[in-house]
């Protein structure tokens, strides 16, 4: 079996970030999420992986390489223009040749990874394999609708009135009939090939599509809060680890890894947490559900359920909650009056005072 995986795409609901990076490499607990699923297709024992890039793809390589550190062999198969999700199968079809794959979305996140699922998929040997997950917005998904038995009666992507609350989440196996099917549908109002107007043509064509549902967490994410909410899921997973430098004033409790050549000075930090290498904390307060990354400088300041990316410095801040802080941002108090609140932000910023 292969894996397609899908690290294109522009990313527009996570921007300013995505301006620079990336939505597929944006970490959390301090790694890409986009490492996150590679490791679970490895895990499942698929190691030949074919990564579909669009504009980041510098980006992404740089980032996997040929995938030998992730045990891995990556591929990378450009995607010309974001056309959607069956035209990505489209374009890796060479690369897929006959394989049965795994297709798995690089901003996706599920629990347990996928061992189960593909074993399950090998046995039964459907045409195609879904999964489900109950959600409160079905409207921004693919949704299925499933008869008395939870046989697919018929799946429709982002219907306005959903005949479910049964999303389409980012991981699927397919067969490679799911090529020739993705080849006999039209784009969607939203202009794009979508992978499940694809699966209903398999339906609809006699083919088998077995489909079951997610138990454990499930994360899209593509957006601020999202993120955050995956940040605090997956740092819950952490086996705590001091390896860094803690001074006699600090406070290190719970669940929380301090990576090695950071240094805590008159400093706590709370679990669940994570404080990347070198990264200097000094008369600061990290509270739960936070992931702080390499090099940064945070002083005089608490934080708390927050992502913090590369060499940020942050001076004299009495509270943050519930941010993103991109890499190389720098937020500090003005020194001399008039004190007023000054920026300088990139295109798409939030700021709430
Ligand atoms: C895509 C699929 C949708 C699926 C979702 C899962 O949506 O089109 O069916 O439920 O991924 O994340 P998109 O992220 O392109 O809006």
């Amino acid at each position: 079996m292969k894996a397609l995986v899908l690290a294109g795409g522009a990313g527009t609901r996570l921007r300013p970030i995505t301006h620079t990076s990336a939505k597929q490499l944006v970490p959390v607990a301090n790694k890409p999420i986009l490492f996150y699923g590679l490791e679970q297709i490895r895990d499942a024992g698929i190691t030949d992986i074919g990564i579909i890039v669009g504009d980041t793809a510098a980006e992404i390589e740089a980032a996997i390489g040929d995938g030998s550190e992730l045990g891995i062999r990556a591929t990378y198969i450009p995607q010309p223009e974001p056309l959607g999700l069956a035209h990505a199968v489209l374009t890796g079809a060479d690369f897929l040749g006959d394989d049965d794959f795994v297709m798995f979305l690089g901003d996706n996140l599920i629990e347990g990874g996928i061992t189960e699922l593909v074993q399950s998929f090998q046995e039964h040997h459907p045409d195609a394999q879904i999964l489900l997950k109950p959600v409160a917005d079905p409207e921004r998904f693919g949704v299925a609708e499933l008869d008395a038995d939870d046989n697919i009666v018929r799946l429709v992507e982002k219907p306005k009135d959903p005949p479910s609350n049964l999303a389409l989440v980012g991981v699927y196996l397919f067969t490679s009939k799911i090529i020739e099917a993705s080849r006999r549908i039209e784009p969607s109002g939203r202009g794009e090939l979508e992978i499940t107007d694809a699966i209903q043509r398999l339906i609809d064509d006699g083919g088998s599509v077995r489909s079951s549902k997610v138990t454990g967490w499930w994360l899209d994410t593509g957006k601020k809060d999202e993120l955050l909410e995956a940040n605090r899921i997956v740092l819950g997973t952490l086996e705590a680890r001091v390896e860094g430098a803690v001074d006699d004033q600090s406070q290190v409790v719970g669940q929380v890894v301090i990576e090695a050549g950071a240094e805590l000075v008159n400093s706590t930090v709370r679990g669940p947490a994570i404080i990347g290498r070198d990264t200097r904390l000094v008369d600061t307060y990290v509270g739960p559900f936070t992931s702080i990354a390499a090099e940064c400088v945070i002083e005089r300041t608490e934080i708390e359920h927050s992502v913090v990316l590369e060499r940020c410095v942050v001076r004299d801040i009495p509270r943050i909650e519930g941010s993103l802080l991109g890499r190389d941002v720098e937020i500090g108090r003005a020194a001399s009056k008039p004190q007023a609140y000054r920026f300088m932000l990139g295109d798409h910023s939030q700021v709430g005072v």
